[in-house]
């Protein structure tokens, strides 16, 4: 067994020191990610080199925030997740000027995730229909789709799907334009809509909507920053640094999909990623893929987590004598936990009850040490999605030539959810790009009710 420090205090251990120390990124290495990222960027906006760019740099086809009031109802769907959502948006006319929204969460149903294109678009037709029917509704208004997955536009409402993340994984889908899946499904159950015309009018990504729904109420809203089980970012590009596309007028909103960030042959992240990430991405659902994001978001801080422990037992540092318990259960330490164990104070008790999921029994410094683990991993996240929104806010910055404010939408249940997570990330942000005058605006259910600010602008 390996020699403590001091005795009791288990912070101390050689092994734990070298282990905190993997997931301390510097300054410096920060902003090596933040150039490495801007090159990938680059790559991405590029004519020549746009087909080989990890950060794919997704035109949306939307080329203007919404100016003013838009007026009008329409429906949202909001696809990403384990939840699908359904919402019902009324934007008030002059004279009317109060919205009024109304929404229902169904649950993607875990086979579903893996299961055929036809099995996943019925079951979402299904619940819209649940969704009409129960609110008596005879004559749906125009449809905004937001999908939170890859995919290529070549206009507002068609969507080729690239690649699946997140856990989804419904290989015939992929290079199929997925409004058309949706229209298809729709055809299907026609009977049970009764002739109801459902018109998909724009699809969308929730980074678009969240960045239309914040720039609704605050036009300084130029990029859109998702940190939830996955993690994303959409902004305003001048349309003559938009190498691939034709035309030099304007701006287009480009979704960066940054996720896939580090995914190249060039490895930019090869130097930040431990031995635990490693671990993670080997069981996750697309190994090797999503390298940004599965460092960033939800989807496996939890997953990394868990291996340290295991491996801190293994060396004999934490949850000593204990021999059955259940923490090499593949995927059970969910990110959530991170949230409690890291507002928990004095005796660490909601530690101790996590822990006893696991069959873990513990005294006050395995879970001292548990914490300590959960804030390295958190820390490391948020400083490498804030160095993400540097690089982008330091390209729109030099654009234009001179400081502005600039909001930030955020949605994402991360950086809603945790603690420290959003501190961290603006402080970081600061401290990476000082001469950006930044602010966040947290958007609630902004990735939904930003298709029907969409949906509403284009009917303008
Ligand atoms: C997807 C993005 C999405 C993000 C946040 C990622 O896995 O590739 O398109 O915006 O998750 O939901």
């Amino acid at each position: 067994m390996a020699m403590t420090m001091s005795c009791g205090d288990t912070t101390v251990h050689p092994e734990v020191d070298r282990i905190l120390s993997l997931f301390q990124v510097s300054k410096e290495q920060l902003h090596l990610v933040m150039h490495r990222l801007r090159e990938e960027m680059e790559r991405g906006l590029s004519r020549n080199t746009y087909q080989e760019a990890s950060v794919r740099m997704l035109p949306t086809f939307i080329r203007s925030l919404p100016a003013g009031k838009v007026n009008g109802s329409f429906l949202a769907l909001d696809l990403g997740g384990t939840n699908f959502r359904v919402l019902l948006v009324r934007f008030g006319s002059a004279c009317e000027d109060a919205e009024h929204m109304v929404s229902e969460s169904y649950r993607i149903p875990h086979k579903l995730m893996q299961a055929s294109g036809q099995q996943l678009f019925d079951y979402i037709v299904d619940c819209i229909i649940k969704f009409l029917s129960n609110r008596n509704i005879k004559e749906p208004p125009p449809l905004g789709f937001t999908f939170s997955f890859p995919y290529q536009q070549t206009g507002l409402d068609q969507g080729i799907l690239l690649n699946w993340t997140k856990g989804f994984d419904i290989p015939d889908c992929v290079g199929k334009d997925v409004v058309q899946l949706l229209r298809e499904a729709i055809q299907r159950r026609q009977c049970a809509l009764q002739e109801f015309d459902l018109d998909v009018a724009v699809i969308i990504n929730d980074t678009v909507g969240t960045l239309m729904s914040c720039a609704y109420e605050d036009p300084k809203c130029e990029i859109g920053l998702i940190v939830g089980t996955g993690t994303n970012m959409c902004y305003m590009e001048q349309m003559r640094n938009i190498d691939k596309l034709d035309g030099d007028d304007g701006f287009m909103c480009i979704n960066a999909d940054w996720g896939a960030f580090g995914d190249s042959a060039r490895r930019p992240l090869q130097d930040i990623k431990n031995e635990f990430d490693e671990l993670a991405d080997k069981r996750s659902q697309h190994p090797g893929q999503q390298t940004f994001e599965k460092m960033i978001s939800g989807l496996l801080l939890g997953t990394i987590v868990q291996h340290i422990l295991l491996k801190l037992k293994e060396k004999g540092v934490i949850f000593s004598g204990i021999k059955q318990h259940r923490l090499d259960h593949h995927g059970l330490f969910e990110t959530k936990y991170l949230s409690v164990i890291e507002s928990d104070t004095d005796d660490l008790l909601n530690v101790k009850s996590i822990l006893e999921k696991f069959d873990l029994s513990s005294g006050i410094e395995d879970r001292r040490l548990v914490q300590k683990v959960c804030e390295a991993v958190t820390q490391r996240a948020a400083r490498l999605c804030a160095a993400g929104l540097a690089t982008v806010l330091e390209k729109m910055r030099e654009a234009q030539q001179q400081d502005h404010m600039m909001t930030v939408g955020v949605e994402g249940s991360l950086y809603r959810l945790h603690p420290h997570f959003s501190r961290i990330l603006e402080d970081t942000v600061k401290d990476l790009a000082p001469q950006c005058q930044v602010s966040f605006r947290h958007s609630k259910d902004g990735s939904g009710r930003g298709a029907a600010v969409v949906a509403a602008m284009n009917r303008c």
